[in-house]
Parts: C-alpha cells; structure tokens; sequence
C-alpha cells in the first residue's frame, strides 16, 4: 500500500516517482519493487538542512548550505503544505542555487524536502509564519 507523496527510487536505472494517488499494488521497476525512500531529518549544521527566510508576508525563500558540483547537488527541492494539499517543486542542475522562493499560503505550516544526488532523501520541519 503506497501513502500520497511517498517517494520510490529504482536501483536499478535511478527512476524516482513520487505517489500522486494511493493504491495497494507493488511498485516495479526493472522487474524489481522499487525502495521507498526514507526521509532523514538532518539538524540546522547539516548541508541538507532547509534555512527559510521571509522575503515579505508571504513570499518566502528556502534555501540550503549545500555542494552544487557535478559529482553533488540537490536535484530538487519541495514544499509541502502539512494537509499535503499544496506542493511546489523545484528540480536544480549543478552550478545553479540551491534555493526556491513561493508564496505561502499554507496557513496550517509546511515542510520541506530535498533529494540529494548522494544523500537521497532529507525533510526539514517547519512552522508557519
Ligand atoms: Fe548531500
């Protein structure tokens, strides 16, 4: 049984899908079940720690201290609100920020995640502000 935005990586041909409607099938890639991602919380020192600035009431900017270089970056980043109703994602190539900047109009709160070329999958708590 997949959850809604569960995220699935083949380790065979790298394939990552994300579930956009649950179902109770297994998830096959390659003639193999696909991994389900686990999501870390790293802690504010960490380099896939989410920072978050407000650029004004609504408008705010995440950013992360992390390698963007050809052999590690962030491949996205997303924001999602916490009644999983509203995500917004951003997928990035080496050399470029490793930031988003969206409106939110999450009043419940979000959080946020990104997925790392070496360290897969990180989420970062947040509150509304
Ligand atoms: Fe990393």
């Amino acid at each position: 049984m997949t959850k809604l935005l569960e995220l699935y990586k083949c380790n065979i041909c790298n394939n990552i899908i994300e579930i956009t409607h649950e179902g109770i099938g297994e998830i096959i890639c390659c003639n193999k079940n696909m991994e389900l991602l686990e999501e870390k919380t790293p802690n504010q020192e960490d380099a896939h720690f989410a920072h978050i600035e407000n650029i004004d009431e609504i408008t705010k900017k995440i950013y992360f201290n992390h390698p963007m270089n050809d052999e590690h970056y962030i491949e996205f980043i997303e924001v999602i609100s916490l009644d999983n109703k509203y995500i917004k994602r951003k997928h990035l190539k080496p050399n470029e920020t490793a930031q988003l900047i969206f409106k939110c109009e999450c009043k419940e709160g979000f959080y946020v995640r990104n997925y790392c070329n070496i360290h897969n999958l990180n989420k970062t708590n947040t509150e509304a502000k």
